[in-house]
Parts: C-alpha cells; sequence; structure tokens
C-alpha cells in the first residue's frame, strides 16, 4: 500500500515536471514522465499545448503516428485533447542502460493537415533489486590461508540506472571475513572478502555468509547471494601422546615377545596429515637390543635377555611421527623388577690348610665372602655348615663370614675334611648353592706307638743257631710319617749278670728279636727283655713292653746212672738171700737225666741177664726184683745189664751192668775179680783194679777228711762246698771261659748255698756245666761218672726250677709223676734243707698228688725226710761197723754225702749190697715186696728210718 502512495506521488511530480517540458518546445512539444505508468494515464494536454482547438480535434482527426512500425506507447484522446498512455512502457526495456530515453511519435491532425513532433522522455523509476549472478558462491580456502587475503566476489547487477543501480554490498557479519568494495577503472565496481582471522578447518571446516547487494533507489532494493566457504586441511598438527610420560614395570625374566607398553599418540589432521608411526627417539643401545617399537601400533615389546642385574631401568623417548614429519616425544620408563634369578655365590678368601690337629677350639681357620647380586629378600642370604664337622660359621662383617673350629681335631680320626658351605636366600622360591672347602690336619706327634700285645712271651729251643729270630714284637703309632715311624730297641737290663744285648738283639725296623748266643735250657730256661718302641717326632714319644723269653729243653742229655756205676766200671755186688721168694727187691737202678718233662722221663729195660727168667726190673721204677723164688740150681752169680731210657723224641739211653750175689754170707762171695762182667774186658778189669786198690789207699785219709768236715760243717756248713771241690773242666759251654788252668770254675759255676736266716731254709744254688763223662754212653773208664757229679746235674735243675715258670703243663706233670731223681728233691736235715718250693705246692695239690700214669708218685715230705735220716744213720753205722772184710765195699760209703748231700732217692732207701739190712729185718722184704705204690705210701717212720741204708761212691773222692 505504501508502495502505491509513492507510486502516485511520483506520477504527480511527473506531470508538474511533464508541463515544464512541453512550455519549453518549439513547435513541438515533448513531454518527460516516468515509465511503468498505467495505461490510459493522461500525460498532458496536447491540444492546449499546441493551441489547437479542442473541439474540432476531432474533425480533424488527429491521431498519432509512430515511425516505421514501432510500438505506440500513447493516444491522444480526440475529446480532450490528451495525450494518455497506451502501452506499458519499460524504460530498462527500451532504452537499456543509457542513461536518456526518448520516444518520438507525430501529432497528425487533418483539415489543415498539420504535424506535430512529439517528444517523449521515459524517466527511471527504481523498479530493479539488484541481482547476483549466482546464487550460490561457493570458496574453498586452505586452512593455512593467511589474514587479508583476499577473495573475489562477483558484482551483482541491477537493471536500473543512475541512483537506482547497485549502490552497496552488506556482508553478514561473522568473525573470519570482512568486505571490502572498490572500483576499478571503468568506475565499476567489485567485492572481495577479506581474511580476517585465519581458518582451522579443526575448529571448523565450513563457512556460509550471506552477501547483500543495495541500490541505491527510494526505496532501496537489494539482492542477496550465499558464500559457502570450504575450510581446506593444512598438515598444522602435529601428533599428541596420551601421556608423556609411561612408566611400567617389567619383571626380569619376562619371556621374548612380551609386550611391555603401548604408546599411542594421535594428530588432529586428517588423512595421510593425521596417520601417526613410532619410533625410538633417544635411546640407548642396550635397550635398543631388548626392546622393539612397532611402527604403527605403538606396542614396545621384549626381545632380549632382560637381567636386572644389568640394568634395572630403561629410559628412552619415543616420537610419534605424522606423513608429513610433523612429530613429538614422550617418555618411556621402563623399571625392571627383580626376580630371584641369581644364586648366592660363595668365595673363599683365606683358608689356612693344613690346620695342626692340637689347635684350639675357636681358632680361624678360614674366611667365606657370599654375595648374592639379587635386591631386597633375593639377596638376602643365609650361610650354613653340614653337620657333623667340627667346625662352624661365625658372621662378622656384612657378608663376610669366619669359618672356625668348634672341638678338638685328631688326624688320625679324620685327616682331612670336605667343608660344604650352603648358602640360601630368602627369595622365594628360595635359591641356593654351596662350595666345598676341603681342609686338611697336619699331624702332631701325640701319639706314642702302642704296642699290640701287653706282653710278649716266645719259646725258643734250646741248642737254637745264633742269630736265629726269636719272636717279634710290633708297636703301631697312628701318627704321620717321621711322628708315627716306629723304631724298636733294648732297654739295657741284665741276664745273669751279663748285659741283655749278648742274649738277644732287636731289629730297629721289624722287631724282630733274634737270638744273639745258642740258649742251654739246663743253664737258664727264661729271661725277660724290655723293649722300647720309639717314634721319630720331636720330642719323640715311646712305649715299652715286656717280653718274656722262655727256653725249652731238648733232649740232649742222656740218662745218667747213678746206681750202679755205668756198665764195665762196677765192683758193686748185690747180695740175694737165697730164701728170696718170687717179687723180693733185689736191687735198684737209680738214673736221672738232667733234661726235663718227657725227655727226663726214664724206662728201665734188662737188655741182658745170666738167667733172663729170674731177675725183673719195674719200668719206671728200676727195681730189680726176683722173678720167681731162688733154688738151689741156680748160679750164684747172676749178671744183669740195664738199660736207661729217656722218653725224648730221639731217646737217648745208658746201660749199666748189675752184678748179683745169691748167697746168705759174705764169705761165699767168691773173688770180685770173677764177679765182673762176663764181657768185660781185661781193660776195665784193670782200671777196676786200679781203682779198688786207690780207694783202699785213701780210705783212712777219707775218715779223717770227713770228720774234719763234719765238724766244720757243724759250726758253718757252707764251708762244705765253698773252694772246697773242684770240679773237672773239660767240658764247658760255649761263652763260658775257664779260668786259669788250676782246674776250677769261676765262681759262677761254683756252689752257691746260702743259709737264709729268717728261715732254716737254704736255697742250694748251682749253675755249671756237666762234667764230660756225663754225656757220652760209651763203655770205657773215662766215662765212670760219679755220683757226685750226678748231683751237681741235680742240682743244677733244682736251682734251675726255683726260678723258672713251667713253660707248659707237661712241665708240671712231669715233675709229680716223674720217676726216680730226675725231678726236684727236698731234703731236709739237721742242718738244712733244700726246698723247692713250687714242688712242694704242687705235691700238696690233690690233682697231682694222684698218679694216673705209670710213673709212681712221688714221695711224700715226710718220707723223704725218714729216708735220709735213716739213710744217714744207716751209714754212720755201717762206717764204725764194717770191718776190711767187708770185700771194700764201704770204702764206697761217704759220710760226707749221705749225711748231707744224697737227695731223695726214694727207693734209694734200699741200699743193695747191705746183707744186714735185709737179714736183720725179716719183714723188711714183705714190706718191700708190695708194688711200688704201695711200698710209696709207706707211713711208718721208725721202720723206714732202719731199713734203708743210704750208700754213695764218691768219684769225686778218688779223683782227688
Ligand atoms: C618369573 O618369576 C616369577 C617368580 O619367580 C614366576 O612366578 C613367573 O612364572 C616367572 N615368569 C616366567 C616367564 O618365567
Ligand atoms: C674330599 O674330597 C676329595 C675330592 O673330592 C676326595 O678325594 C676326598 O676323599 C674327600 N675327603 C673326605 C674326607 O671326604
Ligand atoms: C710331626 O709332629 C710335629 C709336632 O709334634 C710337627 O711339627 C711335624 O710337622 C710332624 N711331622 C709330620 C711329617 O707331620
Ligand atoms: C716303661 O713303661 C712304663 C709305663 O708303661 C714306664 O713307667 C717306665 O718308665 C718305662 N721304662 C722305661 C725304661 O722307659
Amino acid at each position: 500500500m505504501a508502495f502505491k502512495r509513492s507510486s502516485m506521488l511520483i506520477r504527480m511530480l511527473g506531470f508538474c515536471l511533464l508541463i515544464l517540458i512541453v512550455h519549453s518546445a518549439n513547435g513541438d512539444v515533448s513531454y518527460s514522465f516516468p515509465e511503468e505508468m498505467k495505461r490510459g494515464s493522461v500525460i498532458g494536454n496536447i491540444a492546449k499545448d499546441l493551441g489547437l482547438d479542442v473541439n474540432r480535434l476531432a474533425a480533424r482527426k488527429a491521431r498519432i503516428d509512430t515511425e516505421g512500425n514501432r510500438k505506440r506507447y500513447c493516444d491522444i484522446n480526440p475529446n480532450t485533447g490528451e495525450l494518455t498512455i497506451a502501452e506499458r512502457i519499460d524504460r530498462e526495456e527500451i532504452c537499456g542502460d543509457e542513461l536518456s530515453c526518448v520516444l518520438k511519435c507525430d501529432l497528425m491532425l487533418e483539415q489543415p493537415l498539420e504535424l506535430h513532433r512529439v517528444s517523449l522522455q521515459i524517466e527511471d523509476i527504481n523498479d530493479n533489486a539488484p541481482v547476483f549472478s549466482k546464487d550460490l558462491i561457493t570458496f574453498e580456502i586452505g586452512e593455512s590461508a593467511v589474514r587479508g587475503a583476499r577473495y573475489r566476489v562477483n558484482e551483482a547487477h541491477d537493471a536500473d540506472i543512475a541512483h537506482n543501480t547497485v549502490h552497496g554490498y552488506v556482508l553478514e557479519k561473522n568473525e573470519h571475513f570482512s568486505l571490502a568494495v572498490s572500483s576499478n577503472v571503468y568506475g565499476r565496481k567489485y567485492v572481495e572478502l577479506v581474511l580476517d582471522k585465519e581458518l582451522d578447518r579443526e575448529q571448523k571446516k565450513e563457512v556460509n555468509l550471506i552477501l547483500t547487494a543495495v541500490d541505491g533507489g527510494t526505496p532501496p532494493r537489494s539482492g542477496t547471494v550465499a558464500i559457502h566457504v570450504t575450510v581446506l586441511d593444512a598438515n598444522d598438527n602435529a601428533p599428541v601422546f596420551s601421556q608423556s610420560v609411561y612408566k611400567v614395570n617389567l619383571p626380569e625374566n619376562s619371556s621374548l615377545g612380551t609386550v611391555v607398553l603401548t604408546v599411542s599418540a594421535t594428530d588432529a589432521d586428517e588423512g595421510q596429515n593425521g596417520k601417526v608411526t613410532y619410533e625410538f627417539g633417544r635411546i640407548s643401545a642396550k635397550a635398543r637390543k631388548l626392546f622393539t617399537l612397532n611402527l604403527h601400533n605403538g606396542q614396545i615389546s621384549v626381545t632380549g635377555h632382560i637381567d636386572f642385574e644389568d640394568a634395572s631401568v630403561y629410559e628412552m623417548t619415543v616420537e610419534g611421527k605424522d606423513e608429513f614429519g610433523l612429530s613429538s616425544e614422550a617418555n618411556v620408563v621402563i623399571q625392571i623388577v627383580d626376580v630371584n634369578d641369581n644364586a648366592p655365590e660363595i668365595f673363599l678368601k683365606s683358608l689356612h690348610t693344613p690346620v695342626p690337629e692340637n689347635l684350639a677350639p675357636g681358632t680361624e681357620v678360614g674366611i667365606i665372602n657370599v654375595q648374592d647380586i639379587d635386591t631386597e629378600n633375593n639377596g638376602r642370604v643365609k650361610c650354613s655348615l653340614q653337620q657333623n664337622v667340627p667346625f662352624k660359621l661365625i658372621p662378622s662383617l656384612k657378608s663376610y663370614y669366619s669359618l672356625v673350629t668348634t672341638g678338638e681335631l685328631d688326624r688320625e680320626l679324620v685327616s682331612d675334611y670336605n667343608i660344604t658351605i650352603t648358602a640360601t636366600d630368602e627369595g622365594s622360591p628360595p635359591l641356593s648353592s654351596s662350595k666345598t672347602v676341603h681342609l686338611s690336619v697336619a699331624d702332631v706327634n701325640d701319639n706314642p706307638p702302642v704296642f699290640e700285645e701287653q706282653v710278649y712271651s716266645a719259646h725258643v729251643k734250646e741248642n737254637n743257631k745264633p742269630g736265629s729270630s726269636v719272636c717279634y714284637v710290633a708297636a703301631t703309632d697312628p701318627d704321620w710319617r717321621q711322628n708315627g715311624t716306629v723304631v724298636y730297641s733294648l732297654l739295657p737290663s741284665d741276664v745273669s749278670g751279663a748285659p741283655v744285648s749278648s742274649f738277644v738283639s732287636i731289629n730297629g725296623d721289624t722287631g724282630v728279636i733274634h737270638a744273639v748266643r745258642s740258649f742251654d735250657y739246663e743253664q737258664f730256661k727264661s729271661f725277660k727283655v724290655l723293649v722300647l718302641a720309639r717314634d721319630n717326632g720331636s720330642p719323640p714319644l715311646s712305649s715299652n713292653v715286656t717280653v718274656s723269653i722262655f727256653i725249652s729243653d731238648e733232649n740232649d742229655n742222656s740218662p745218667q746212672i747213678l746206681y750202679p756205676s755205668p756198665e764195665g766200671n762196677s765192683f758193686m755186688t748185690e747180695m740175694v738171700p737165697k730164701a728170696a721168694q718170687s717179687g723180693s727187691l733185689v736191687s735198684k737202678v737209680i738214673a736221672v737225666d738232667s733234661d726235663s718233662g718227657q725227655n727226663a722221663w726214664l724206662s728201665y729195660h734188662i737188655v741182658k741177664a745170666t738167667d733172663p727168667g729170674l731177675f725183673t726190673i719195674g719200668e719206671h721204677s728200676g727195681e730189680i726184683r726176683t722173678q720167681r723164688d731162688i733154688s738151689e740150681s741156680d748160679s750164684t752169680k747172676q749178671n744183669l745189664i740195664v738199660s736207661v731210657k729217656d722218653n725224648g723224641q730221639s731217646s737217648l739211653s745208658a746201660t749199666c751192668a748189675v752184678y748179683l750175689l745169691i748167697s746168705d754170707n759174705l764169705a761165699e762171695v767168691p773173688e770180685l775179680k770173677d764177679m765182673s762182667y762176663d764181657e768185660s774186658s781185661s781193660k776195665l778189669t784193670f782200671y777196676l783194679i786200679i781203682a779198688l786198690v786207690s780207694v783202699s789207699t785213701f780210705f783212712l785219709t777219707f775218715i779223717i777228711i770227713i770228720l774234719a768236715v763234719r765238724f766244720c760243717h757243724r759250726r758253718k756248713p757252707r764251708l762244705l762246698f765253698d773252694g772246697a771241690v773242684a770240679i773237672p773242666s773239660a767240658y764247658l759251654p760255649p761263652n763260658y771261659a775257664e779260668v786259669e788252668g788250676a782246674g776250677t770254675l769261676c765262681s759262677t759255676y761254683n756252689y752257691d748255698a746260702y743259709l737264709t736266716t729268717g728261715s732254716r731254709t737254704s736255697d742250694f744254688k748251682f749253675i755249671t756245666s756237666y762234667n764230660e763223662g756225663t754225656l757220652p754212653a760209651d763203655l770205657t773208664l773215662k766215662n765212670v761218672q760219679s755220683s757226685f757229679n750226678d748231683l751237681e746235674g741235680l742240682d743244677v735243675q733244682l736251682e734251675d726250677s726255683s726260678e723258672q715258670k713251667p713253660p707248659n703243663t707237661d712241665w708240671r706233670f712231669t715233675q709229680n709223676q716223674r720217676p726216680g731223681p730226675s725231678g726236684h728233691y727236698t731234703f731236709q736235715s739237721n742242718h738244712l734243707r733244700w726246698t723247692s718250693p713250687r714242688r712242694l705246692r704242687a705235691a700238696a695239690t690233690p690233682e697231682v698228688a694222684v698218679g694216673t700214669g705209670p710213673w709212681p708218685n712221688p714221695p711224700t715230705e715226710a718220707e723223704q725226710l725218714q729216708a735220709l735220716m735213716a739213710a744217714a744213720n744207716e751209714v754212720s753205722e755201717a762206717t764204725n761197723t764194717l770191718g776190711p772184710g767187708t770185700m771194700g765195699l764201704s770204702t764206697r760209703y761217704s759220710p760226707q754225702f749221705t749225711l748231707q748231700h744224697v737227695p731223695d732217692y726214694r727207693q734209694n732207701v734200699y741200699i743193695p749190697g747191705s746183707t744186714a739190712t735185709l737179714t736183720a729185718n725179716p719183714q723188711q722184704p714183705q714190706q718191700a715186696l708190695p708194688p711200688p705204690q704201695a711200698s710209696g705210701a709207706q707211713p711208718e717212720p721208725p721202720k723206714a728210718a732202719q731199713t734203708p741204708a743210704s750208700k754213695k761212691k764218691s768219684t769225686k773222692k778218688e779223683k782227688k
């Protein structure tokens, strides 16, 4: 409505203007009016203007003509003479951009023909709005465009002219662009968008704007266009990591391929600009070997063996990059977590080896260091030792331990130790390791040699070869080398007054004891040696042991016949009463053997007899008895040859002859010479005669000497032996020197008789060898055996046995059961008592007193005493009473010996040749007749004292 009103206003104005123009035209009329007037609108009254008569117009056929065929825009109203709009007049159509737009037409009148030019000036009105050529203008602007950048926009077009054309532009308000309008040289305006603020694709991908063009008309008109700006991406963003520091813990035993962590970075750019790849930035060469980084997904994984003990933390940077090289970094810290993968290690820092065995307990012998490179509990270590060793560990500084002894060491028990040290850490599971330390113990000489036996004894046969080995001793010393090397030696001592080294020697290395000389059982039966075993240590240790050496008997002595004298030298004749009945005791052969044991068991045999059936001899007793009653037809002279054998392995024997005279009267005795043994040689007879003569010659001398000796003996019995008797020295055992040529032996071999004051016991001690005549058994005169020498032999045994332990049971047995005089003798008189204590003890035991063997029982002491007393009486009686007519038999009686020295030959009480005793006591034969055992038990001392007559011959005296 407003628009209409204003258009009315414009018409009225145009009308006034038109009038003005018409008046100014010269002959011609011109009108000016705006375009776009309505048809019929009056432009002006042309009649008037031209002065024409309006009434006549019609008549005159007034009309408007146009040149050519041009469109007729106006018409004349013939009634009013007004000029009106016939057609729509659009100036823009008719004139376009021309600034003046004039339409020309003619007014024609007829009657008169008249022609008038009419100019129609068409004025512009703002009837067109500005118009843009496009509805939408698009731009693509990179986000990297800088401020001030201009982007031209096509201008808007307005068909109107002058003021009514485009006058200005308005841009929608926005933050990025402004508008710049300028005109070119032709005055044409153009529009540019100016970038006021950079674009950021990442913020705003596009910008939409409205541009409005406004014309200058009144009212103005406008036209708009949309501008679409697309923001193009530029690689303006670097990748960004999700964390600036990545921290992760990784167990050190992680296996290969374990993913440690994944880093990730993002890039705000799009497309290639936003594609991120990863790689290590700063990284140590060591870490590079252990870890890899996946280029595309950022995974860090393990590619090597990770060892906490090598490095506990790895630091590196990771770079994220986009396609065009923008990058950023992040730090990665990989902390390795310790796993108990290292066993403790044991180091031996010092060790004293070998250690002496006398080390005090608690002494340090070594230092040990233990290390575990793991951390915390995994590296905390405990040390221990195996059991059963005398050592312990004492912790000292930090990881150091002292190895000390806890007890005494003894090399002889344990000479070296393998000490196993075990170290265990406290990880879970715990790891442990062990080390063995070898410690040896050095020797100290702390053990003396020890003999294997406490006492040694050796038995050696007599007559051994000098140098032969006797026995050996052995001592052991557990110490080491020279501390345990045993050397043997003999401790100096005396054996029977001679140094022991003259008897035995010892091998220092082997301990074998050798005899230095040949031993003689009859000389001594045993001795003791002290052997010292010493080691070679310094100082040396030693011990000693006693070695008892027993010498055992060999059958090296043949029996010696005491009565009668051995064969060929006997002048003794036994008288046998004619009335003797069967079994009567006629005589007795007495023999001794200086050997001992079996070697001294004697047996008697008749080897030859005048009448073999008449006499028998007791095998063990030596008693000669009649086998049958004597008859008148028997020869008065009866000779027997008796052999005495010992019981040694190879037995030795001796023989003697017994002459028997069957007669009741000495007067009947035939010539002595005739009585000599049939087989005796003339030489023997000759010696016998000499002997008889000598005996007779010295008879009186003997009496005197005996009396003198007896006298002395009463006061001082010792005189009887001391130096008084010279012993033949023809035979001497080896190693014994004879003293001078005087025929006396050095004192060692002489008699020693002691009287002990405390008792009436005198030990008769005699050491000697035998007379030359005692050993051989041939039948020559030089073999004549003196009873004195026999006694000497007996005495040797007597003395020795008191000192010697019996070497075997055999010995003991024979002592008690032996027959005859070859054993020990207990002899007691008013003055002297010869005793063997051992014998006394042995006799007292029932076991030994019972004689089960073939040998007769030994006499009791009482019997012996009785027998000896009787013998003594008998002898003294005989000495006083016997006259020369007694065939010289009495010359053989030696009161000296019968009194004091005749040993107790139990059977000797029946002294042969004493017919007086046999006849004077008729009961006596009956007593003698029972077997030897019975007679041995004869209990009647008075009778026994009367019957026996002890007769002894002493060739010693003859030699004197
Ligand atoms: C690493 O050690 C731990 C503890 O000692 C154990 O539990 C785990 O199984 C081990 N891992 C590997 C891969 O050996
Ligand atoms: C100690 O070990 C050594 C060598 O292994 C061995 O010869 C020796 O017999 C061992 N000693 C002991 C007492 O076990
Ligand atoms: C023997 O013992 C001594 C200490 O008594 C010692 O010094 C020496 O080394 C030992 N000898 C040997 C070979 O062991
Ligand atoms: C023999 O050993 C004993 C101890 O067994 C000792 O008393 C004695 O002195 C030693 N004799 C010698 C001569 O060494």
